[in-house]
């Protein structure tokens, strides 16, 4: 029988969710489990295991491991970080702390050019991010690689089935780093393609027809790329038998309620209704300035909501998630060893008593692979291209109390920013970009009357993922034209200031 893809195994790495994604570009399915899920999966129906960074230290008492006698695995095994720590510590070598702490690009030289390195040139710029080093290596393993500050840099066993890297192969920065991977998924592990995105579709479209049968389908659609996506593939499942709806937080973006529905009814023939509950938002909102309470009220409001809408369709027996792979992981993560950073809001809490099961069609997919269905299905790539917006909307771009008055300059801020955007052709170049409206207010000048009004900051990130991202460098003459217009045409804002942030340290959002 094949085997299923490659196994990652997460110890609570940031960069976890780009290895799997990586693998996937390969087209080989790759999944990600907790250290404590090893003991209930058959990991000889993979091709080979990842171990991956964390941010522990591998003699720490509570540091995560597995429950696993790795020297009898049949397959091939690639610790990154951590998981080459984690091997070396397995297999009776020694790790370290180190004095010097090794973070960001580092020169990596190749000392044997064995399979994993296998057409990668001797001296690449690799990424760092550890202080524990690899001081004596196991017995029956040689050094493969080092860098300045770590002499055992990459490892393998001497029987070519264990590997380890203390750099990051999966992440943009390391060059070739894509390469490695590919050379251990193939090479090492000799797997088969098996994720091509032709076959996706149909499999998943066959898997909602089995799971729903004759049913019925509801779902509360935000307006998002998932679960616009989601809703397609179920209507190509059970067609009519989808109803939908959009609940209006109140906290979408200029027109954006209307013009969604637009694109669902008219364009891509879904029956959605539209719900209104702008006022219970905003009023439950009223004093609230925290953003993890904004948060949490935002994502209890919108489950109330749905009930009452969902209760209306008394036939349904099923309801559509636009569940993502990450979301999962994330989830999961606030039990396991990954910092949980921001609490998102779409996964969980529906309450069971809702007696409904649920259908999520994208549970295995990321998010450019869902954008690549989405345009195999027919959605409109200026939608399915949008930037990434928030389920918490607005909300968490007003920093502190939330107002209908804020929200209202806060929306005309950012469509003219957005307009710019297009107009000048880059939006496509930004992955992301929002106007922030601050709880400040400054001095300024119009005319030769003084002001004393609100400022705005504008944020635009380049990124492949979310994960990591730099802010984006306009030509002046761009981001003046878009500072002049905000000014001159929202009344109450007479100040914009840029991000100029990248994450890591800062995240993307302000809230
Ligand atoms: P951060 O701010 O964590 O953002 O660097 C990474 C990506 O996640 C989005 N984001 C959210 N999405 N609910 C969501 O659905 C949330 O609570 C939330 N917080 C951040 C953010 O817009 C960016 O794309």
């Amino acid at each position: 029988m094949d085997k299923i893809g490659i196994l990652i195994v997460d110890f609570g790495s940031q960069y976890t969710q780009l290895i799997a994604r990586k693998i996937r570009e390969l087209e080989v399915f790759s999944e990600i489990v907790h250290p404590d899920q090893i003991g209930e999966i058959s990991l000889n129906s993979y091709y080979g295991i990842i171990l991956s960074g964390g941010p522990n230290s591998v003699y720490d008492k509570n540091s995560p491991d597995i429950d696993l006698d790795l020297s009898k695995l049949d397959i091939p095994i690639l610790g990154i970080c951590y998981g080459l720590q984690l091997l070396a510590k397995k297999f009776k070598g020694e790790v370290e702390r180190s004095k010097k702490r090794e973070f960001g690009y580092a020169k990596f030289h190749i000392v044997k050019r064995d399979k994993l390195f296998k057409g990668i040139p001797k001296e690449i710029k690799v990424w760092m991010s550890h202080s524990d080093n690899v001081v004596k290596l196991p017995q029956n393993f040689e050094r493969t690689g080092y860098s300045q500050n770590c002499k055992n840099g990459s490892m393998k066993s001497k029987n070519g089935k264990v590997y380890g890297l203390q750099f990051h192969p999966e992440v943009y920065h390391t060059d070739y780093g894509k390469d490695i991977l590919k050379n251990f998924v193939f090479e090492i592990c000799k797997s088969k393609k098996n994720w091509t995105s032709n076959d996706l579709i149909k499999r998943i479209v066959e898997r909602i027809r089995d799971d729903v049968g004759d049913n019925y389908v509801i779902g509360g659609l935000s307006g998002g790329v998932d679960s616009t996506v989601a809703a397609v593939l179920v209507k190509k499942a059970v067609g009519e038998r989808l109803k939908g709806f959009i609940i209006d937080t109140g906290l979408l973006r200029m027109n954006e309620g209307r013009e969604v529905l637009e694109l669902y009814n008219k364009r891509l023939k879904l029956d959605v209704k539209y719900v209104d509950k702008s006022k219970t938002f905003l009023n439950s909102l009223k004093g609230v300035k925290d953003p993890e309470s904004k948060r949490k009220i935002i994502g209890r409001l919108f489950i109330e909501s749905f009930e009452e809408e969902a209760k209306k369709f008394k036939k349904a027996k099923f309801l559509l998630q636009g569940t993502i792979y990450p979301d999962r992981i994330e989830s999961k993560s606030t039990k396991g060893p990954s910092a949980v950073i921001k609490s998102h809001h779409n996964v969980g809490g529906l309450p069971e008593k809702m007696n409904l099961k649920l259908v999520e069609p994208l549970k295995d997919l990321f998010k450019d692979e869902v954008r690549m269905i989405g345009l195999k299905l027919g959605i409109p790539s200026d939608f399915i291209n949008r930037h990434p917006f928030p389920g918490p909307g607005l909300a968490i771009r007003i920093i502190g109390e939330v107002t209908k008055e804020k929200l209202e300059i806060l929306r005309k801020v950012d469509a003219i920013y957005i307009e710019e955007l297009k107009k000048n052709s880059i939006y496509n170049d930004i992955w992301q970009a929002f106007a922030v409206f601050l709880p400040v207010q400054s001095v300024g000048v119009m005319g030769d009357e003084r002001t004393y009004e609100n400022v705005v900051a504008l944020r635009a990130v380049t990124s492949t993922d979310g994960m990591t991202g730099d802010f984006y460098w306009f030509e002046k003459e761009i981001i003046q034209k878009i500072s002049n217009r905000i000014i001159n045409e929202v009344k109450g804002v007479n100040r914009v200031v840029y991000d100029i942030s990248s994450k890591p340290p800062s995240t993307i959002e302000w809230e």
